[in-house]
This record gives structure tokens, C-alpha cells and sequence, in this order.
């Protein structure tokens, strides 16, 4: 339980307040790559600032304030530049970095050209994505973590804006217990009422938390599981502040999953699931498949605007949700299943206070060598590879992509 005080502490994400400075000091994926092909400008929401993504006509990318100086038209319908980006209204024209470049119709006068410049955040690429960091200067590394990086791999991205705060979902992410509840005995229950008797759920016997370099790894013994698997061993990373990492397969045959939270503002988050398939050695990929990162939108409300719950990804979201935009912490009871959470927590409050003394926080990396590939703690053979691919495939988010039968003869010919 917090008090309303310490919720918000823990919550707000605006510029100024201690979780917003502290979620300044990372780099945040704002869009996929593909996004920005045949389309010149995305309007990005990201820790309470509205963005304009754009690309230029030599093809780089840049990340501006979306309302014009001049008179505040949106940068979202402006016109590319050799060296940025014009308002559509009056033409005003600025670079990546918000400097002005030119003011058509004024007498050319840099005293106001220099005046009237907009905040331009630095976005870098990585695995088909575009990430954005609205911190302080100097600017950290982007953390090349493995799957971002991963030769040879098949990737994707489901999306959704769920409209809640983003720390109810990374909560979710602490909370292995949950697994056995929202995932299997919720969905032996739907199946039920539809005839099918089926025992999925399995019995958490013992949890276990442990801080590392990157955030905090997550660990279950599961009714019949031996203290020497991996899921009890190496169990998987919660990376601060915000991704989610799980999933891998066998050497061979390697799944990379990301579930990362990017906060748009205090009650909005982006969710982002991104995947890379490694095939396995022999198998017959179609290039298209390894060109780019396809993209999807991640369904969770049927037409009557019920929760879809009949898929993994759509209990998850109904979960958040139903905790309303802001979950009320001076309500909860905490309990034995919630001990990641406490832990989480308390490890938020202390990176906060790290910021304040001028620190960086955990997870902030400048060092370029270690900077090549960050491999992530990962158990082996999870539910991905588990069983039929296409079973998991249609239990998850996966179901709604435009690869998923491609992904479903790459991994079960
Ligand atoms: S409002 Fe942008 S140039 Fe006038
Ligand atoms: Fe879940």
C-alpha cells in the first residue's frame, strides 16, 4: 500500500517531477523503421511531450516539438527540407536539432531566427526500430541488447496504446503468480464454457527475486519443476525501467521477446511486443520474412468494447485496464505474491534519488565496448518452442500478425 503522495512519486512521468527526469535518462522506442518508408512525419506522445518523428529528403531522421512558434500548426503535416522540415502553414523551416533555418516571408534576421528554435530530441536505430532520448546531455549509449541485435532474425512488432499508466503494466511483469491465474485458469474457464475441459495452469510452489546489472530477474518453481531447471536457475530480466524480457528457445532455435512500455503520459502507454526468431539451421526462410520488422496492431476490445481475453496478451491488457487509468495504491494489499513488486518499487525511489544527486541510474551505459551486445539472462526452452509453435502462436498477440502462418512454416514445416 502507498499514499497518495508516494503513488504519484512513483507514477508521473512529466518533465520535472522525479520519475519524469528519471525516465529521461533512457532511450525510448517511439516508432518501427518500415513507419517512416512511405510516410514523411508519425506523431509520437512520449512522457508527456508531444513529438513530431520526420525524415528529411536526404532520408535522416529527426524529433521535434509537433507545435510551430510561429503560430502553433503541427509539424505532423509539414513539408520535408533538404536539412529538415517546413511548417505547412507559413513554411518555417528547422532542423533536426529545432534550430529555425529560414522564415520565408521575413526579412532574413538570425536575432529571431535564433529566437523562435523548438526542442529536437536525438533518435538512433537499432533492430528496425527508432528509439528517442529527451534527457540531459551527454547522451548515453543506446543498450544493444541481444535481440535488438541478432543477426539472421525474423522480427516483429505488435503495438497497442493502452490507456493506463505505465507502471500497472510493468507490475504485471513482477508478478509471476499471475501466469498461473490470468493465463491458465482464466482461460480453462473460458474454454469450459465452450465444452473443453483442459488442465493448462501450472502451481507456483516458491518465488524468487534477484537484483542484477540490468534490473531485477524474475524466478519460479512450478509444481513438479526441479531447484536445477532454469526457470527456477536463471529465471528471465525485468530490464529498468520498463522491459520485459522472455522467451528464449534452444540454442538453435532462439526466440528474443521484448515487451517494452514506453509512457506517453501519466494514463497512456505505448506497449510494444517485439520479437526476433532466430531459424533454426537449415530451414527455408522467404526473404521477405528477414527484410524488415512487420508490424501489427495488437487487438484487446471486441466490437461491444468487452476485453478480448482470448489471448494471453488481451488478459494482460484487461488486467491493467481494469485497474483503472491510474491504479489506486492506497487501496491494494500486498501479499507473498507481490514481493517483485515491493522490490521494484523500492529500486524506483532509489534510482530517483540517484538522478536528483546528479547520478546516472542503473542501466545508463556509455561504455562502447561493453556496448557491442548485451546478452540478457534467459531461460531456456520457455512456452515459445514448448509444444507446437502454432499453438502458441494462436494463444498470443502473435495470432494478429501479418507473418504469423510464414512464421508458423519457418518453425514447423
Ligand atoms: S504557424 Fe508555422 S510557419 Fe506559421
Ligand atoms: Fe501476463
Amino acid at each position: 500500500m502507498e499514499t497518495a503522495e508516494q503513488n504519484r512519486l512513483l507514477t508521473q512521468v512529466g518533465k520535472g517531477t522525479p520519475g519524469g527526469e528519471l525516465m529521461r535518462r533512457y532511450w525510448h522506442p517511439v516508432a518501427a523503421a518500415v513507419e517512416l518508408r512511405d510516410k514523411w512525419t508519425k506523431a509520437v506522445r512520449l512522457l508527456g511531450e508531444d513529438l513530431v518523428l520526420f525524415k528529411d529528403r536526404q532520408g535522416r531522421l529527426g524529433l521535434v516539438e509537433h507545435q510551430c512558434p510561429h503560430r502553433g500548426a503541427s509539424f505532423v503535416y509539414g513539408l520535408p527540407t533538404e536539412g529538415g522540415i517546413r511548417c505547412p502553414y507559413h513554411g518555417w523551416e528547422f532542423n533536426a536539432q529545432g534550430q529555425c533555418l529560414s522564415q520565408p516571408f521575413e526579412k532574413d534576421n538570425l536575432e529571431f531566427r535564433q529566437k523562435v528554435g523548438i526542442a529536437g530530441y536525438p533518435v538512433q536505430e537499432l533492430g528496425g526500430l527508432v528509439f528517442a532520448y529527451l534527457g540531459p546531455k551527454p547522451v548515453p549509449l543506446l543498450p544493444r541488447f541481444d535481440g535488438f541485435v541478432v543477426p539472421g532474425a525474423i522480427r516483429l512488432l505488435g503495438h497497442a496504446h493502452i490507456p493506463c499508466n505505465w507502471l500497472q503494466i510493468v507490475e504485471t511483469s513482477l508478478d509471476p503468480v499471475h501466469a498461473e491465474w490470468l493465463h491458465g485458469r482464466s482461460t480453462e474457464f473460458l474454454l469450459e464454457q465452450e465444452g473443453v475441459k483442459t488442465h493448462i495452469s501450472a502451481t507456483h510452489k516458491k518465488i524468487d527475486f534477484r537484483e542484477f546489472e540490468w534490473g531485477i530477474t524474475k524466478h519460479r518453481l512450478l509444481e513438479g519443476q526441479s531447484e536445477e531447471g532454469d526457470d527456477w536457475k536463471v529465471g528471465h530480466p525485468i530490464v529498468f525501467p520498463s522491459m520485459l524480457a522472455v522467451g528464449n528457445g534452444d540454442e538453435d532455435k532462439r526466440a528474443y521477446v521484448f515487451q517494452m512500455r514506453v509512457p506517453m503520459d501519466d494514463e497512456n502507454t505505448m506497449h510494444f511486443w517485439y520479437h526476433a526468431y532466430t531459424p533454426p539451421p537449415g530451414a527455408s526462410v522467404p526473404p521477405r520474412l528477414l527484410q524488415e520488422v512487420h508490424l501489427h496492431e495488437v487487438p484487446f476490445r471486441l466490437a461491444n468494447g468487452e476485453f478480448r481475453v482470448d489471448h494471453i496478451d488481451g488478459q494482460d491488457v484487461m488486467a491493467w485496464l481494469t485497474q483503472g487509468p491510474l491504479a489506486n495504491r492506497t487501496r491494494e494489499n500486498l501479499g507473498a505474491s507481490d514481493q517483485g513488486i515491493a522490490m521494484y518499487r523500492r529500486m524506483l525511489r532509489r534510482e530517483m534519488k540517484k538522478v536528483e544527486r546528479g547520478e546516472d541510474p542503473m542501466g545508463v551505459i556509455r561504455d562502447e565496448a561493453r556496448n557491442q551486445r548485451i546478452d540478457l539472462p534467459n531461460e531456456k526452452g520457455k512456452k515459445h518452442f514448448r509444444g507446437s509453435f502454432r499453438t502458441f502462436v494462436s494463444r498470443t498477440h502473435v495470432r494478429f500478425s501479418p507473418i504469423a502462418d510464414a512464421l508458423g512454416l519457418v518453425f514447423e514445416p
